[in-house]
């Protein structure tokens, strides 16, 4: 195994891992950033969503050598201090519930509000959609996505 390099949230890594490993684990498991969640591990939940140059993707069908120099952004690294617009206006909003989603929902979000800085209802619901939520705080979520998008 070769070293492959890894620009996270604008630190360079160097990981030991076989080329097919999921990004989602390599995040997790070598690199302890756990604030981006395993729910499905199939591309169905939305709960692992991570940027790469600043596109919503699934790291757990993300093979950890498709990154190439892109660059990472999880969680930990939308904003230094959680004052990214998104998530001001998800604590505004208090939308999490058992709060499991939720990094993903942010992410999915931002990733959204970064190329539509207004988006529709319908607009956010189809850049949305593939985020579940088993706790139902859709509509909060939404709001929340308004918000941020008046920078309130
Ligand atoms: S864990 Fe990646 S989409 Fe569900
Ligand atoms: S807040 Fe519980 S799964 Fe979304």
């Amino acid at each position: 195994m070769a070293a492959i390099h890894l620009l996270i949230n604008d630190h360079p890594h160097d990981v030991d891992v076989a080329p097919d490993t999921p990004l989602l684990w390599v995040l997790r498991d070598n690199l302890n950033l756990t604030g981006t969640k395993y729910g499905c591990g199939m591309g169905l939940c939305g709960s692992c969503t991570v940027h790469l140059d600043g596109e919503a993707v699934r790291a757990c069908q993300t093979p950890v050598s498709s990154v190439g120099t892109k660059k990472i952004t999880t969680i930990e690294g939308l904003s230094p201090n959680s004052s990214h617009p998104v998530q001001l206006a998800w604590i505004a909003e208090q939308v999490p519930q058992c709060g499991y989603c939720q990094s993903g929902q942010v992410m999915a979000a931002a990733a959204l509000l970064a190329r539509t800085p207004h988006p529709t209802d319908d607009q956010i619901d189809s850049a949305m959609v593939g985020n579940l939520c088993r706790c139902g705080v859709y509509q909060r979520i939404r709001r929340a996505i308004h918000r941020a998008a008046k920078g309130a």
